[in-house]
Parts: structure tokens; C-alpha cells; sequence
């Protein structure tokens, strides 16, 4: 596969441009919309009912997903006035990784229910870019797929901890084999949230082998079962349904990672002040505020409540990032200003992928960055370093 040239950094906005211009001479406009906040809207109409059902609602009530969206709703940008924003750059480097803009693609599971070719389309879209994409252990290619896709572009590893030590540490061989650069351990997921929209249909991918290539191409997990799994695949899903639930981790099984993995570790699904201490006093190099996107505790504080919190707890030792409702350039300002280093985008991303594949998470990318460059250049915040506390006010009039 050919790589497409990562995008020049600070030239985000020029898409906006580049939008006007073909509608006006060659009447062209966007398939997709650029209101990104509505893009679930038209994923609604293409995902199958099982699809729709696993990617779009959260857990319980939903409360907790309707909280995220609230709390971004409760901060206002600052716009500052004649500061200057023709020199616009937004490219930074987090935990050693250079990226174009503080912003990564999070991890999302079994992709091939969005869209056949899954995370192969999504990686490839994100390298052509140049914005990191986080691999997750419940993804419906493996490491090796994923990285042949993304080529030589930023890629992170996201591991849920298996029971069997032996399947964990050949996990990380592989991702270091692979090219993976930081590990991102996520700790809100020792066992699936109470979803009634999966329960309902009694839908689970996983137990159909979906979402578990990592495990079934992993010499490991492949050792432990009887027979191959062309001729018992529903012995590999029951083996896989063994490993996932992982009750029993501590804070004192940190060190074994550290032991095993020499890059930089992060924690996700941290939302309390008291976690975020822990992550730094176990050496951990940083903490994704993150509460799944509402996915696993129903009635859940915002993430976006606890991120100022969190950042002015450990900022200045580990490095703070975010994500949990996150749909515009606007909510990206806002986690910035509110303490993170960089967002991950979720669920949209899977909306463009279902909507038209590589190309609808390219578009997704492209709209996002675009906006977040220019509510930067808007807002009087471009060229002066992050945003900060004083580039917001909290809303007054409570809508
Ligand atoms: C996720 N998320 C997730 N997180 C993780 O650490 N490992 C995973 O495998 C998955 N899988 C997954 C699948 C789907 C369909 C979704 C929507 C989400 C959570 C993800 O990384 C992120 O925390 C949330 O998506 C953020 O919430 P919003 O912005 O999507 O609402």
C-alpha cells in the first residue's frame, strides 16, 4: 500500500477552503456532513442493528454519555480579540511522539462492525495524516495487519490485561515487534458494563470470534487450545471469555509492566484525583481522564468534571490526556484549556468509518482538525502556546 504524505502541520483550516472553493466552482459538496456533533445522525441510518447497538449507546441509563456532553456544554471559549493568527501550528509531541496536532484516534474495538475493512481504514486514514492511532487488544485485526496498514505513521498500543501472564507478555512482544510506542493500559474494563442495547439483542461479537484477532493469531493463546480454531471455533471464544474478565488486578501489578515494556505507560479511565496520584506514584508516565465514553458506569461523573481536578493534581509529574464525548474543535479547546496535553477521538471516528470507510474517517479527521485550527485562530488562542484556564468562563445563562 501506498502511503499518502502526512499533512503539512498548521494548514488545517485551508479544508475549509478547499470545501468552499468545489461547492462554488465545481459543485461539489461534502457526502458527509461537517457537524461532526451530527454525524451520528447519518451513521444511525447505515449501521446494521447489532452495529448500532454496540458502537453508539453507553451503558445503563446513558446517563453517564449524556453528563459528558453536558459538562462541555458548561464552559464557554473566551474569544480574544487582535492577538495575531497567521502563524498557526499545532503540531506537539506527547510522550514522544510527534504529532500533528493534539490529537489521537482512541481505541475502539471490533471496527469490522462499523465497516468491513474496520481498523485497517481507520489507521490508514490517520497515518495519511499523521495522527496517532491507538490499537486496541479487542480489535478485529492484529497488531501486524494493523501495522502493516499504518505504515511507518504514530501508533500506540491499548491493552486490556488478559488473566494468562503468558498471553500479556507475548501481547507486548508483539506491539513493541510491531512498532507500537506507548502502552496504553485501560483499567475502567475489568469486566463489560451493563449495556442494555447489546443485552437486549443477546449480541456479544466476541463470542463469534469477532473482535479477538489479536488472541487468535497469537502463538501464546493459540498453544492453550485443543484443537485449531477452524475446528473449534466456538472453544477459541470460550477460551478468549476466560482470559478477559480480569477481576483481579492491583495497583501492585504495575511493576510487571513496567518489567516488560520500556516505553511510556498510560492509564485510562481515570476520573478521580486520588487514581490520577497513584498513576504517578507507580511511575506511570500518564492518565487518559476517560469514563469509556459512559460506556461501563452508568451514573458516572463527566469526564470532562473531573479533568481540571486531575490536571492540577498531577500535570506538572505525568502527562494528563482526555477523552469521553469529545465531538467538535470547540470540546477539543475546551479539554486543552481545562488541563489536556491531547484528546482521543471516539465515536465519530467510527461514524465516518461507517459511513464511507477510509475515506469517512479521513473526513471526520480532516473536519475535526480544521475546526479545532480555526476556533484557535478565532478565539485569539493560535501561536500563544495551549489554551488555559483563562480562555474560558463558565456558562451563565445554564443552557
Ligand atoms: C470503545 N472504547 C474502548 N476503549 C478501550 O480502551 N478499548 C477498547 O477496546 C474500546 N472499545 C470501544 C468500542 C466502541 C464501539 C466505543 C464507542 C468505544 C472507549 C474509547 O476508547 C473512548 O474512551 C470513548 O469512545 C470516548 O467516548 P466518546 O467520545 O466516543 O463518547
Amino acid at each position: 500500500m501506498t502511503q499518502e504524505q502526512p499533512q503539512s502541520p498548521g494548514n488545517f483550516g485551508d479544508h475549509q477552503l478547499g470545501i468552499y472553493l468545489n461547492g462554488m466552482f465545481a459543485d461539489l459538496t461534502p457526502e458527509l456532513t461537517t457537524d461532526l456533533a451530527a454525524l451520528e445522525d447519518q451513521a444511525r441510518a447505515v449501521l446494521a442493528p447489532e452495529a448500532l447497538g454496540y458502537v453508539v449507546p453507553s451503558a445503563g441509563s446513558g446517563a453517564t454519555h449524556r453528563a459528558n456532553r453536558a459538562a462541555f456544554d458548561r464552559w464557554r471559549i473566551v474569544p480574544r480579540m487582535l492577538r495575531g493568527s497567521a502563524d498557526r501550528d499545532l503540531s506537539c509531541t506527547v510522550l514522544g511522539t510527534p504529532m500533528p496536532a493534539p490529537l489521537l484516534v482512541a481505541p475502539m474495538g471490533v471496527q469490522t462492525l462499523a465497516h468491513p475493512e474496520g481498523e485497517l481504514a481507520t489507521v490508514r486514514a490517520a497515518a495519511a495524516l499523521g495522527v496517532p492511532y491507538v490499537h486496541s487488544t479487542q480489535a478485529s485485526h492484529s497488531f501486524e495487519q494493523v501495522a502493516e496498514a499504518g505504515g511507518g505513521a504514530p501508533r500506540w498500543y491499548q491493552l486490556y490485561w488478559p488473566t494468562d501472564r503468558e498471553v500479556c507478555l507475548s501481547f507486548l512482544e508483539r506491539a513493541k515487534a510491531s512498532g507500537f510506542s506507548v502502552l496504553v493500559l485501560t483499567l475502567d474494563t475489568p469486566v463489560l458494563g451493563w449495556r442494555p442495547a447489546d443485552l437486549d439483542r443477546g449480541f456479544l461479537p466476541f463470542l463469534r470470534n469477532v473482535g479477538i484477532a489479536n488472541y487468535l493469531t497469537d502463538p501464546a493463546f493459540l498453544a492453550k487450545l485443543a484443537k485449531p480454531v477452524e475446528e473449534d471455533p466456538g472453544a477459541a471464544a470460550l477460551h478468549w471469555a476466560q482470559m478477559f474478565p480480569n477481576h483481579g488486578l492491583s495497583w501492585g501489578d504495575l511493576p510487571f509492566l513496567r518489567e516488560h515494556w520500556d516505553g511510556p505507560i498510560v492509564l485510562k479511565g481515570i476520573c478521580s484525583v486520588e487514581d490520577a496520584r497513584l498513576a504517578a506514584d507507580h511511575g506511570m508516565d500518564g492518565v487518559v481522564v476517560s469514563n469509556h465514553g459512559g460506556r461501563q458506569v452508568d451514573g458516572a461523573i463527566a469526564a470532562l468534571d473531573a479533568l481540571p481536578a486531575i490536571a492540577d493534581a498531577v500535570g506538572d509529574r505525568i502527562t494528563v490526556l482526555f477523552d469521553s464525548g469529545v465531538r467538535t474543535g470547540a470540546d477539543t479547546v475546551k479539554a486543552l484549556a481545562l488541563g489536556a496535553r491531547a484528546v482521543l477521538l471516539g465515536r465519530p471516528v467510527l461514524y465516518g468509518l461507517a459511513l464511507a470507510g477510509q475515506q469517512g474517517v479521513d473526513h471526520v479527521l480532516r473536519c475535526l482538525l480544521a475546526e479545532l485550527d480555526l476556533t484557535l485562530a478565532l478565539s485569539g488562542h493560535a501561536g500563544h502556546g495551549r489554551p488555559t484556564r483563562e480562555s474560558l468562563a463558565a456558562a451563565q445563562d445554564g443552557s
